[in-house]
C-alpha cells in the first residue's frame, strides 16, 4: 500500500493484511525497519486521539518524528498543502499524516510527489484509520464482518467515520442500517427506527454531533437529539447480551450516550483507542515497507 486516502481504494485482501498486522503488533509490539524513516504528522483540524496514536504507533516503530504545528507553519503565509508537502519531501520526509477540513485535500497531493501520504481525517469526506480502528475492534469481538448487524447512529452526513465504516462494513458482508435525524441522513437511507434495532444489532455505532460542520444552524437541543436519537439508559438495557457499543470519540457526554454509559460492559470506546496504535502501526509500516 503506498498510501491510504479513501477505504474505497482497499480491497477486501488490503483490509485483511492490515487487521492481521495489527494483531500481531497487539501480541509483540516491537519492530525495527532496517532503514530509518521519518514522518510528521501535520493536523490542520484540532484532534486527540488520532494525533497521539499516530505518535504512539510512530515511536513504537521507531520512527523519526519531526513536529509540526499548523498555527506557526508557513501555511499561515498562504503556502498551498502542495507546496507544504514538497517541502517536507525535500527536506527529507518519508511519511506524512494529515488531517484537513478540506474534503479530499490529498487530490491535489497526488502527483509530483514522492512521499507516503496516510489521511488522518478529511473534512466530511473520509476517515480510514478510524474506519481500520473500528473494523479491528469488530473483528477482536465477533471474529467475523458476515452477517453482523452494525447500525450506525447520529450526524452521517457529516461524518467521515459513518462513510469510511459504511463503505468498508457493506464491502465485508455487515448488515448495515442508519437511523439519524432527517435533515442529517445525508445519501443515506436512515429508515431505522431505534425500535427496530434494539433486538437485533450486535455493534451500535454512535457518531459525535459534528457542531462545527453545521455553519449556523443553532437551533440544536442536546437534550431533544438525547431523547431521540441517544443511547439512553432504557435503550442500553434492551440491547442483546452480546450488543457492542461503538463511538469514534470525542464523546459529547449525554447527548450521543448517557454519560453513565461511556464506560458500561457494552462500550468498546477505549478499546477502540488502544485499538488504533496497532491498527495505526500496521498502516505505516504498510507504507513504509513500500520504500524499502
Ligand atoms: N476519533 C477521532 O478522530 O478523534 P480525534 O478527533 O480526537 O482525533
Amino acid at each position: 500500500m503506498k498510501h491510504l486516502l479513501n477505504m474505497n481504494d482497499l480491497e477486501i485482501k488490503d483490509i485483511d493484511t492490515i487487521l492481521n498486522r495489527a494483531l500481531e503488533f497487539q501480541q509483540n509490539p516491537s519492530h525495527q525497519f532496517n532503514k530509518q524513516f521519518t514522518v510528521v504528522n501535520l493536523f490542520f483540524e484540532p484532534s486527540t486521539r488520532t494525533k497521539m496514536s499516530f505518535e504512539m504507533a510512530e515511536r513504537k516503530l521507531g520512527l523519526h518524528i519531526l513536529p509540526f504545528e499548523a498555527g506557526t507553519s508557513s501555511t499561515l503565509k498562504g503556502e498551498t498543502m502542495y507546496d507544504t508537502v514538497r517541502t517536507l519531501e525535500a527536506i527529507g520526509v518519508d511519511a506524512v499524516v494529515i488531517r484537513h477540513e478540506q474534503d479530499q485535500f490529498y487530490e491535489e497531493l497526488m502527483s509530483g510527489l514522492n512521499l507516503a501520504i496516510i489521511n488522518a481525517g478529511d473534512g466530511s469526506g473520509q476517515h480510514p484509520s478510524q474506519c481500520l480502528l473500528d473494523l479491528y475492534t469488530i473483528k477482536q469481538e465477533f471474529g467475523k464482518f458476515e452477517g453482523i448487524h452494525v447500525t450506525i447512529v447520529g450526524d452521517i452526513a457529516h461524518s467521515r467515520v459513518a462513510k469510511s465504516n459504511a463503505l468498508a462494513l457493506k464491502k465485508l458482508g455487515a448488515h448495515v442500517t442508519f437511523i439519524c435525524p432527517p435533515e442529517w441522513q445525508g445519501d443515506f437511507d436512515a429508515t431505522s427506527t431505534w425500535e427496530e434495532v434494539l433486538p437485533t444489532a450486535d455493534v451500535v455505532m454512535l457518531l459525535r454531533v459534528q457542531h462545527e460542520r453545521h455553519g449556523k444552524e443553532n437551533d440544536f437541543l442536546k437534550e431533544l437529539y438525547h431523547k431521540e436519537y441517544g443511547l439512553t439508559i432504557a435503550r442500553y438495557a434492551e440491547l442483546k447480551p452480546s450488543t457492542i457499543v461503538m463511538h469514534p470519540a470525542p464523546v459529547n457526554r449525554d447527548v450521543e450516550i448517557a454519560s453513565e454509559l461511556v464506560e458500561s460492559d457494552k462500550s468498546r470506546i477505549f478499546k477502540q483507542i488502544q485499538n488504533g496504535v496497532f491498527v495505526r502501526m500496521a498502516i505505516l509500516e504498510s507504507v513504509l515497507k513500500e520504500r524499502m
